[in-house]
């Protein structure tokens, strides 16, 4: 390991036109290593080989489900036996909800499916990692969260009768939940912890046409969380650096 190495993750990096890859390659450019993971071996080989063939920092695949504790606890093996510590966690994977799905008529069982990615495979990652992350000088984790959980967010916001699927939304909003908790027992630790709503990003067909902007542009307010100074924010919840209402 090169000396002052600054060693990443990023979940849920199974796509080049996702979040996790425009995220990754941001990471990258500031020289960082990066383990890009997703839920097979052959997508996270893949998109390792795009993002490296950019000549920018280090790609490494890796695979990881977030909803499999085994994933979970190889990959913390792994990264402590290759470097002991690990400096930024980016909890992009997350699993959506059909659009116009309602509370009082949502498929129970793909609610807990959505739960147990977004939130329970979220918090078992930072279970998992945060022994690492206090290991690093400056450890951060940005958890990917969405406007859709929140309660002040005028366009997506839980509040605006949107048709964002319900078990999306509740499962960020307890995901910015987590992130205060989880915040606020690190306090005296050296690792900051924030949600980040990346906004509105064309990841899917279509999405700019409907006004979603590029992924890297999206990315720029998450690699702001993950490279926050000592006198940085933590327990918060922003998009593009600025404070978005719970
Ligand atoms: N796009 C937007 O407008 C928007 C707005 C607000 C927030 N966000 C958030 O931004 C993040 C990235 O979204 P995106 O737009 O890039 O969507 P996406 O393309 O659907 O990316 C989500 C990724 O998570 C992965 N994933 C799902 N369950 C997983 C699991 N159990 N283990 C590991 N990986 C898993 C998916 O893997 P597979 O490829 O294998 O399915 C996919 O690659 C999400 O947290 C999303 O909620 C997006």
């Amino acid at each position: 390991m090169a000396q002052n190495e600054i060693i990443a993750l990023v979940t849920g990096v199974g796509k080049e036109t996702g979040l996790g890859f425009a995220v990754s390659q941001a990471l990258m450019s500031q020289g960082m290593t990066v383990y890009v993971t997703a839920r097979t071996q052959g997508k996270a080989e893949k998109v390792a080989s795009l993002l490296n063939a950019a000549g920018m920092g280090t790609a490494v695949p890796m695979a990881l489900d977030i909803s499999d504790a085994n994933d979970i606890s190889v990959a913390a093996t792994k990264i402590d036996a290759e470097y002991g510590k690990l400096d930024v966690l980016i909890n992009n994977a997350a699993m959506t909800s059909p659009y116009g799905e309602l509370a009082a008529s949502a498929d129970m069982e793909e609610a807990r499916a959505v739960f147990d990615a977004t939130l329970f495979g979220t918090w078992a990652m930072c279970q998992a990692m945060l022994p690492l992350l206090r290991k690093s000088d400056a450890g951060r984790i940005v958890n990917v969260s969405s406007g859709a959980g929140s309660h002040g967010d005028p366009v997506f916001g839980l509040t605006t009768g949107n048709q964002m699927g319900t078990s999306y939304a509740v499962s960020k909003a307890a995901l910015n939940a987590l992130t205060v908790r989880l915040a606020l027992e690190e306090a005296e630790s050296t690792v900051k912890i924030n949600a980040v709503c990346p906004g509105f990003t064309a990841t899917f067909e279509g999405g700019e046409a409907m006004g979603a902007r590029p992924p890297h542009e999206s990315a720029t307010g998450v690699l702001w969380a993950a490279t926050l100074p000592e006198d940085g924010p933590t327990a918060g919840f922003f998009r593009d650096g600025e404070v978005l209402a719970w």
